[in-house]
């Protein structure tokens, strides 16, 4: 035989038998996910398991680069040998972040900034909140994100939370609600959410290490409620765990809190990934149901090593598997989806300003002041004025185009502001932002001091001018509180506005002072001073055009406030104990008001605010009436009816608030509480609109915590519906006959430490 046939044959033989040992290899999506898993390498299970480290991270194994859109959070690894193609995760709660101007690209790709969720929230209007999450759904589709780290629900405690305008409202039923429509408009793109952070991450000190230490009843009734109805409403795809610790374990590393409660309870299937570096123990929290952890990366080799140590069972891993597998193969990036980098950015900002205007708040409004009239020369004080802020610092930050300052909108607007002040700021502005540093100039001015103007400088600007506005910013973000000196206006602030008042009024021209905040600050010691008072809070791009609007009276006010506003800080139930203990460098935090948290302490303690809960100020009245009750006696389920009518002469809109009063004889229960919300349409001057509400037994039931249980105390109920919850227009009754276990649950994440709860019999 010669050579060749020889080389013929041999080559016949060994072709024949690699088609004969050819194994098919499972590829996801096409196969089953267990089959998939069970041909995972130990190696490539672990990767899976967490995301691929911090963007810009180059892989030192694959060369494989860590950004697919510049700007992300973080991703998940590629497998493409079994199919796994990689998906994308990006914050954040007021739109998508990312990098606008993407490397090595001839395009852009601005987002747009929508108002922050503290201002969302202020609309009370869960359909507008769904219309923005569709819009921002829209935008992270079309980027080519598969998840938006967002909403961010937890309750805001106290009001120097770094991160409150991150979050919706004291209220966990206002904020359940409200959220559950932001996941629904979102994942209307086929995108995923992730609902942060669960649970209990209120306080930014020392956030990564922080023990939160709550008492079940709180933490079922106030922390965990609006997480609950999220999850059971709108089915968020994912869940990202805090950083802090709760009762002495990190939330990562629960199995309670992610087993127990979120899975079995709550009937959670999609996916748990942690915050950024959350949480201590890899091991704790694969085993807790932390299925993904975030970035990753410098988790890997302790992992693989428990495994080989058997330290962990690999069957736990496959569990965790299972999810983060399912979750890719919902990702339309898996798909194949083409994205476009191209979204409706004019409607979104159409939009994003409709919302931010219907967030605003109306505190104060003396002799009709506004909506302007016979107003045209406007003196604009405030560094503020000329420098718009659209939203918080950190993950909650967004990348959009422009924002237009106050002064500009104004001007678009055909007022004219007086030159001299604008120069004034303007100079003010340019040597303050000269003096930083380019990392930090993007807010050196935000959190810069107010510049001090002499009385002589004020007065000045009376004789040209109609009237004065004085725009008060603040800015906040992750990793820092805010101290109480920032609750609070500096003496230069307060100066400025009392000032600026004594010498409008002296000529008998108004002053309007617009807070450009995120969180609650002190209003009580200075809001004499001003004829009107507007609270914008960060909205976004559009936020300074939604001024104009309201000021102009093209847009009738109709945000209520979802936070209260005290009266001093020390009035605020958690002032004694925020951050935490000790208090230069706090470990535990104990949340020893319980569940008076807002304004369930204020009402039921009788502690005045200076703004309560649910109260907002319109161009119009509304009146109320014929509240129907559809049973004398609760059976399950009660309708609740009631009529407004727009007796005022400007259309506009009224936001309703339903709150329930309980009988207090087994356990005490708050003085009364949100149990339903429903905003009008907008009414014409003389319409009116019929409103309904449901109660359902849970909207009866409070958290006993000796028998694990929501109960619904037998007896008299008292629905009382109102403007705010001081204003109570209308009230009815019905009677509960026999006490009801309405839902029975595992008594699990009890204090690590003595905790005991404020009661009223304590006070
Ligand atoms: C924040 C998260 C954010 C994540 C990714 C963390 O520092 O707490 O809210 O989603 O970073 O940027």
């Amino acid at each position: 035989m010669n050579k060749s046939l020889v080389f013929s044959i041999l080559l016949f033989f060994s072709c024949v038998s690699i088609a004969v040992n050819k194994v098919h290899i499972p590829q996801l999506g096409k196969d089953n996910i267990e089959d998939v898993i069970a041909a995972m390498t130990l190696e490539e299970k672990v990767y899976l398991l967490m995301g691929i480290g911090e963007p810009g991270w180059k892989n030192p194994e694959t060369g494989e680069k860590t950004v697919l859109i510049d700007g992300e959070a973080s991703r998940t690894g590629a497998i493409l040998r079994l199919g796994i193609t990689a998906t994308v995760l990006t914050d954040g709660p007021a739109g998508l972040k990312i990098d606008p101007q993407p490397v090595g690209c001839n395009f852009t790709r601005y987002c747009t900034a929508f108002p922050t969720a503290i201002a969302l929230a202020s609309t009370w209007n869960a359909g507008l909140i769904q219309n923005v999450g569709t819009a921002m759904g829209n935008e992270v589709l079309e980027y080519g994100s598969d998840v938006l780290l967002a909403p961010a629900i937890n309750i805001q405690r106290n009001p120097l939370c770094g991160r409150n305008f991150e979050y919706y409202s004291e209220d966990p039923f206002l904020t359940g609600k409200l959220a559950a429509a932001m996941v629904r408009g979102i994942q209307s793109n086929d995108v995923a959410t992730s609902l942060k952070h669960f649970a209990v991450n209120n306080i930014e000190t020392n956030r990564a290490t922080i023990n939160a230490i709550v008492s079940q009843r709180a933490l079922r009734e106030i922390y965990l409620r609006g997480f609950e109805l999220v999850v059971k409403e709108s089915h968020p795809w994912t869940v990202m765990s805090s950083y802090n610790r709760l009762n002495g374990v990190y939330t990562s590393e629960s199995y309670d809190l992610i087993n127990t409660i979120l899975r079995d309870e709550w009937k959670f299937s999609g996916l748990v990934m942690s915050d950024w570096f959350g949480g201590r123990d890899a091991v704790a929290q694969m085993n807790a149901g932390n299925d993904l952890l975030m970035p990753g990366c410098a988790q890997r080799e302790e992992l693989i090593k428990a495994i080989k140590n058997k330290v962990i069972e690999e069957k736990v891993l496959d569990q965790n598997l299972v999810r983060v597998l399912t979750f890719i193969t919902k990702t339309r990036r898996f798909k194949g989806y083409p994205f476009s980098n191209n979204p409706d950015l004019v409607s979104h900002a159409l939009l994003s300003r409709n919302a931010a205007s219907e967030g605003m708040v109306l505190l104060k409004n003396d002799k009709n002041t506004l909506p302007f009239n016979n107003v045209k020369r406007i003196a604009l004080f405030g560094k503020t004025s000329y420098r718009f802020i659209a939203g918080g610092t950190g993950s909650g930050e967004v990348n959009y185009k422009s924002a237009a300052t106050i002064y500009e909108s104004l001007e678009k607007n055909g007022f004219q502001a007086v030159k001299p002040l604008r120069t004034i700021y303007q100079q003010f502005i340019d040597t303050v932002t000269k003096t930083a540093t380019e990392n930090k100039q993007k807010f050196i001015v935000d959190f810069h001091e107010e510049l001090p103007l002499s009385n002589e400088q004020i007065k000045t600007q009376v004789q040209p001018a109609d009237l004065g506005i004085i725009t008060i910013g603040r800015n906040a973000g992750e990793y820092n509180d805010r101290t109480v000196a920032n609750f609070s206006l500096s003496n230069t602030e307060k100066e400025l506005i009392h000032h600026v008042s004594q010498a409008f009024h002296a000529a008998h021209k108004k002053v309007v002072v617009v807070l450009n905040i995120g969180g609650v600050i002190n209003t009580a010691d200075w809001r004499d001073d001003p004829d009107a008072i507007l609270l914008a809070w960060q909205t976004g791009q559009e936020g300074a055009n939604a001024i104009v609007d309201i000021l102009k009276g093209n847009v009738n006010p109709s945000g209520k406030l979802a936070v209260s506003f005290p009266m001093t800080y020390t009035d605020v139930p958690s002032a004694t104990t925020f951050p935490g203990e000790p208090a230069n460098d706090p470990v535990n935090a104990f949340y020893n008001e319980g569940i008076y948290v807002g304004y369930r302490y204020y009402d039921t303690f009788k502690v005045p605010t200076a703004y309560e809960f649910g109260y907002g100020l319109s161009y119009s009245q509304f009146k109320y009436s014929d509240i129907q009750v559809n049973s004398k006696e609760f059976n399950n389920e009660l309708t609740v009816k009631v009529t407004v009518k727009n007796t005022g002469k400007k259309e506009g809109k009224e936001t309703v608030q339903l709150y329930l009063h309980a009988p207090n004889v087994e356990i005490e229960k708050p003085l009364q509480e949100l149990k339903g919300f429903a905003k009008t349409r907008l009414l014409k001057s003389g319409e009116s609109q019929e409103l309904s509400f449901t109660l359902d037994a849970r909207s009866l039931a409070s958290f006993w915590t000796n028998i694990s249980s929501w109960v619904a105390e037998k007896g008299d109920y008292e629905v009382r519906v109102g403007a705010s919850s001081k204003d109570i227009r209308l009230t009815a009754g019905f009677k509960l006959p026999q006490t009801v276990v309405v839902e029975k649950v595992h008594s699990v994440l009890y204090p690590n430490r003595p905790l005991i709860d404020l009661s009223k019999s304590s006070k």
